[in-house]
């Protein structure tokens, strides 16, 4: 099956044509705990295997789209040029929803780095849906807009939802079974830290490098048995309200991946020196004393986890830091 097979099947019952002329939604970032890296189907973006993350509150993308008579798309207001990378990304996925012959005009607010490991794909598409959704007057559950979002980009699915997130890989060969869904609430006092080391596109996109990967690691199969480990861990760490075995477990997963893929032919290191002072400054401190853990996606820069009581001090060993209340939402009508 193809993208298109799958967008016909989930809007089959729905409006075939536009109810708003223009609609406006913002969806979040969202990091992995467990984490998405390898795809079992590259085409519909099926994942081997289930991950967890968390939303990033008020940080990702507000999107506008206008129906129009022409195509054009703005990334933080700058008009992209049909050469652009991120172009054909885009009209590649709205080509699927060109339900009435229409043509787009699509403003894209970004408050994150683009393509820097911050999941500025999966807000962008995520948020994508929520507004074409609102375009054609949509009567979709979170289940299918988790799908459609997938199409866009794997980790998408999950910046439908709040709360820590579950993106089950599912069995079903087409993946309508291969969507989010809120695990547990988030908890209370949980603070995300962005300590970014490099605001440029990563040296190779996170698509290519998981195929890689997933084709040449021979420490691929040990992978999904650690993920499916740490996760069955992690959920536990959820449901038992407990930050230091899931800051422990998150950590571990991470550097999992990255060893993994350390041994990728060729092989893809994402981090620079900055990276690995950072990481040996969490472990300095966390040995004495502070709960504080890090995770890392496809990109240099690291995202700490830690909890309200301890921001002070935080603030106080990395100036730099921007600190993410997960559960501040922005909410657009
Ligand atoms: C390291 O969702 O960007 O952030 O599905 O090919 O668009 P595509 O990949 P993408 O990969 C994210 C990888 C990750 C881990 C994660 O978010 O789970």
């Amino acid at each position: 099956m193809h993208k298109q097979d799958i967008v016909n099947i989930i809007l089959q019952q729905q409006n075939k044509s536009y109810l708003n002329i223009t609609a406006q939604d913002f969806a979040c970032s969202n990091i992995a705990l467990i984490k998405y890296w390898g795809k079992k189907n590259n085409i519909l973006n099926i994942p081997n295997n289930d991950s967890l993350s968390v939303p990033l509150g008020n940080k990702g993308a507000i999107v506008s789209i206008k129906i129009s008579n022409q195509e054009q798309y703005y990334l933080n207001s700058q008009l992209l040029d049909i050469n652009h990378i991120f172009f054909n990304r885009l009209k590649t996925f709205l080509d699927l929803f060109r339900i009435a012959n229409n043509y787009y005009i699509v403003d894209i607010q970004c408050n994150i780095p683009i393509a820097a490991g911050l999941a500025s794909s999966a807000c962008i598409f995520a948020a994508i849906i929520k507004v074409l959704a609102k375009l054609f007057a949509w009567n979709l559950n979170h289940e299918q807009l988790s799908i459609l979002a997938r199409l866009g980009s794997g980790s998408a699915c999950r910046s439908i939802h709040d709360g820590f997130v579950l993106w089950q890989a599912g069995k079903d060969k087409n993946g309508m079974d291969s969507f989010a869904t809120n695990f547990a609430p988030l908890f209370e006092d949980l603070r995300i830290g962005l300590l970014i080391i490099d605001k440029k596109p990563k040296i190779i996109s996170s698509t290519a490098a998981m195929e890689l990967t997933r084709q040449t690691s021979l420490f691929y199969d040990k992978w999904q048995e650690i993920v499916n480990a740490d996760l069955a861990q992690i959920k536990h760490a959820i449901l038992t309200i407990d930050f230091a075995k899931l800051g422990q477990i998150a950590e571990y997963n991470s550097l999992a991946m990255h060893a993994c893929m350390l041994t990728s032919r060729p092989t893809i290191l994402y981090s620079q020196n900055a990276t690995i002072a950072l990481m040996h400054k969490v472990w300095q401190l966390r040995n004495s004393g502070l709960s504080i853990f890090f995770t890392q996606d496809a990109g240099a820069n690291l995202k700490l986890l830690f909890l309200q009581q301890d921001v002070i001090q935080i603030k106080k060993h990395f100036p730099q830091i921007e600190i993410i209340n997960p559960h501040n939402k922005m909410i657009i009508t």
